[in-house]
């Protein structure tokens, strides 16, 4: 059996930092309030000229020099993205132009802020079946492309950055189980409600933004991230106290928090960013395991819980032996 492991992670934030002071200038809010209901004090915004792909790029150089791989091993490249460069072609064909290789699959996946998770369960399915061995899989996000300033109520939320992991083949599992669900119900509750073929007008005129009713999809994402992680420790027969660190989207500190008491984690096994990186969909993930593994929180061998949940609403989780 062939199993698929993370050799390797990177990571890229752009320069200009956003903090709750500079939004206090810009709208009718306070660091205390965005502080106390969602844990976050900063966040990261790509410059006016930056893509998703060169975002993507960033990270996927540091992934593949931390798995010791050469550029041309990648056989398969799945990119987790709201934000793409262009309506077509995919941002990963573009970084796979940019990577400078040709040939393999590479695809956009659009799974919001699961996107990564998804991405990850299609690339390791890939390397279980044969269909690839060496895997990069990426989260990359320039959110505050679709950030209303004038909306308090979102623009406090959400950051940019990517993460990326490059995935390779082997004997013994690394990825132990990944799990992708959704619920098209729940379109309304957080949406860019418009796009290519309806009222193309407002994208046109620069008028997407998100929308979200925070509190009742906050009510949601807490639900359901307790019972993925039942599902995906029973599904492998593992107690929750095996586990070394939970790695969760980040998007509310609370959300956070909530998750971890599920799992019975105390918050230092928790890995938490969304203080400095806010939400950054797809990216958030990768960016949260990098961050971990660079500073040396997270070691070779521990037992990683990776779980996701945004719109559509989409969810997804990872067990991963690291
Ligand atoms: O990544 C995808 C998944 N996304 C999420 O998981 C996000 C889930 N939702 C959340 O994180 C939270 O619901 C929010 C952080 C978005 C909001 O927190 P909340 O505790 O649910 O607050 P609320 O929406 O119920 O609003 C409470 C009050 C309202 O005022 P009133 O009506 O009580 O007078 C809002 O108008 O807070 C007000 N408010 C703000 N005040 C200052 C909303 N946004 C702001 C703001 N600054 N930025």
């Amino acid at each position: 059996m062939t199993y698929s492991r993370i050799a390797g992670t990177g990571s890229y934030l752009p320069e200009k930092v956003v903090t709750n002071q500079d939004l206090e200038k810009m709208m009718d809010t306070s660091d205390e309030w965005i502080r106390e209901r969602t844990g976050i004090c900063r966040r990261h915004t790509a410059a006016e000229d930056e893509t998703c792909s060169d975002m993507a790029l960033a990270a996927a150089g540091q992934a593949i020099e931390m798995a010791g791989i050469e550029v041309t091993d990648i056989d398969l490249i799945i990119v987790g993205t709201v934000t793409p460069d262009k309506i077509f072609p995919s941002t990963a064909c573009i970084l796979q132009r940019r990577l400078g290789i040709r040939g393999c699959p590479a695809m956009d996946i659009q799974a919001a802020c699961s996107g990564f998770i998804y991405a990850l369960d299609l690339a390791r399915r890939q390397i279980e079946t044969g269909g690839a061995t060496t895997a990069l899989v990426i989260g990359s996000e320039i959110l505050s492309r679709l950030t209303n300033w004038e909306d308090r109520s979102t623009a406090v939320l959400f950051g940019d950055g990517a993460g990326a992991v490059i995935l390779q083949a082997s004997d013994e599992p690394g990825i132990i189980s990944t799990h992708i669900h959704s619920d098209g119900e729940f379109e309304d509750l957080l949406e860019v409600p418009w796009g290519i073929s309806s009222n193309y007008e407002a994208v046109r005129a620069g008028e997407a933004y998100i929308q979200m009713q925070g509190n009742a999809v906050f009510r949601k994402a807490v639900g359901t991230l307790g019972s993925m992680a039942q599902e995906t420790l029973d599904g492998n027969n593992v107690d929750k106290h095996d586990l070394d660190w939970l790695v969760p989207h980040q998007a509310n500190l609370r959300i956070i928090a909530a998750a971890a008491k599920k799992v019975d984690l105390p918050m230092d096994r928790v890995v938490v960013t969304v203080d400095e990186h806010a939400n950054t969909s797809s990216a958030s993930i990768p960016l949260a395991l990098d961050t971990a593994v660079r500073d040396g929180r997270i070691q070779r061998g521990q037992l990683l819980l990776f779980e996701a949940f945004g719109a559509g609403f989409t969810w997804g989780s990872a067990l991963v032996r690291f």
